[in-house]
């Protein structure tokens, strides 16, 4: 079956492109940003984002598709970090 392509709306208003399954540290790094890391196994929650409101680890789950062609991106931020 062929891969989804995804428009990626960053928050500095970058767009990229993107197919299902790919990692999104690289897809970030494509649109000048950088998602802060922390333990790279999905404990820590340092590289929590919000896709399309729905908060994801990047550390332990590649891009998806979920109904959606575009995937609005927000940076989470935690106060006790
Ligand atoms: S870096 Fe710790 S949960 Fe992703």
């Amino acid at each position: 079956m062929k891969k989804k392509k995804l428009t990626i709306h960053w928050p500095n208003n970058l767009i990229t492109i993107a197919e299902e399954g790919e990692d999104w540290f690289l897809k970030a790094q494509m649109a000048n940003l950088e998602i802060p890391t922390g333990c790279l196994f999905g404990s820590c929650g340092a590289c929590e984002i919000d896709v399309n409101g729905e908060t994801v680890r990047p550390c332990i789950k590649n891009i998806e598709y979920k109904n959606n062609d575009l995937l609005n991106i927000e940076f989470t931020s935690d106060p006790f970090w």
